[in-house]
């Protein structure tokens, strides 16, 4: 009898996804371990997310082919090249006051005869996960986000590819800003954890990097550009994520609303600040958000790895009948936690060790 285990990825996409669906498959359908496990396992991938395990119909064929997809290994060969998730996803809070469809989702794990089910997410869908695992479903969970704001990990997957990305998209534009002398404010991802920022301002060597995690004040930005170009430097950029803000003045938001699991959508900071900066300094300043593109892209060869060893610790999880906890790489090594203290709080920069208030950088020294 074979083990029927359920993947899915939920909420935004990031690069090292792919890798890790492929591992788990590799590993649940490697024969050579089945004596070892005593088990074997059938793999089944769910399609965009808990959107997938809420729309099927499992008695309808065309529903099945919709939502779902039976992954085996010439599927997913390729699959840790690409950036994304090859399954697709979704932004679905299944424990939606408005619309609880945890129910539906456990009744239609049962018609698809899934045992266990693997969560690649990050807070807002583990969480989900976690909820589901109190109401008797066995889940594993896989730490996901480039903001790399889950706590009880040192790794999520996507965040090394992102900052690789921010790194080369700000070397391009390190090219114009010299060529012009400018100032470029460069805004990254990161709600409330400034990880992005910092590791693409150490990467790329910014002037100045804002985090969500200390309010800065626009007047000492200005006066710090200011400084550098009196000093002869003849650009500047200034790196700021999209959830850090001037004291005593709130997030700037990209556009009303709120995602299902009532987050409101961030997005313009950079804006504000190369306005502010111009009217305040004789300085010429440009702006870029690189939003989507620092998330898209092939994933590194650390993501890739990282997906591997995630993916194939999930099923040994599985295997090992260790439901309810996440995957977790700590000191260089991969172990598993409780899901729920992983997300009992987010995993913020601590300012005191690791940011210089006094001139917005990561610090400069280190022991
Ligand atoms: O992955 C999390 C995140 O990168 C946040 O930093 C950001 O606010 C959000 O995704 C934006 O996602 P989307 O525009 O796809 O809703």
């Amino acid at each position: 009898m074979k083990t029927r285990i359920g993947v899915l990825t939920a909420g935004r996409d990031c690069a090292g996804i792919n890798s890790a669906i492929q591992w788990i498959t590799y590993s649940a359908l490697d024969k050579d371990l089945v004596p070892v496990r005593g088990m074997m396992f059938e793999v089944i991938g769910i399609l965009d997310g808990w959107k997938g395990l809420i729309e099927v119909k499992p008695e309808k064929k065309e529903s099945l082919k919709r939502w779902t997809v039976s992954l085996d290994s010439n599927l997913v060969r390729t699959w840790d090249r690409s950036g994304g998730t090859r399954l697709g996803t979704s932004v679905i809070n299944p424990f939606d006051p408005k619309k609880d469809q945890a129910g539906l989702i456990i009744e239609n794990m049962k018609k698809l005869g899934l045992e266990a089910l693997v969560v690649i997410g990050g807070i807002d869908n583990l969480g989900a996960a976690y909820k589901l695992f109190r109401e008797g479903v066995k889940v594993v969970g896989i730490p996901k986000t480039i903001d790399k704001d889950l706590s009880e990990t040192d790794y999520t997957l996507g965040f090394d590819s992102a900052v690789n990305w921010i790194t080369e998209d700000i070397d391009r534009i390190r090219v114009t800003a010299g060529s012009h002398s400018r100032v470029f404010v460069v805004e990254t991802m990161g709600r409330k954890a400034g990880w992005l920022a910092l590791e693409g301002g150490e990467a790329s060597g910014a002037a100045v990097t804002l985090i969500p995690e200390h309010d800065f004040v626009m007047e000492r930005v200005a006066e710090l550009l200011v400084k550098r170009k009196k000093e002869g430097k003849r650009y500047s950029i200034v790196l700021v994520a999209e959830g850090a803000k001037p004291r005593g003045m709130h997030e700037v938001l990209e556009r009303r609303g709120q995602d299902g699991f009532g987050r409101v959508y961030l997005g313009g900071i950079g804006g504000f600040i190369a306005e502010n900066l111009e009217k305040h300094t004789n300085l010429e300043v440009r702006y870029v958000a690189l939003r989507h593109l620092q998330r898209g892209g092939s994933p590194t060869a650390y993501d890739r790895r990282m997906g591997r060893k995630y993916g194939i610790a999930a099923v040994d999880m599985i295997a090992n009948e260790d439901f309810g906890r996440m995957v977790s790489l700590k000191q260089g090594e991969i172990t598993t936690v409780p899901m729920k203290k992983a997300l009992d709080q987010l995993s913020l920069v601590d300012v005191e060790k690791f940011y210089n208030t006094m001139y917005y950088r990561s610090k400069d020294q280190i022991l």
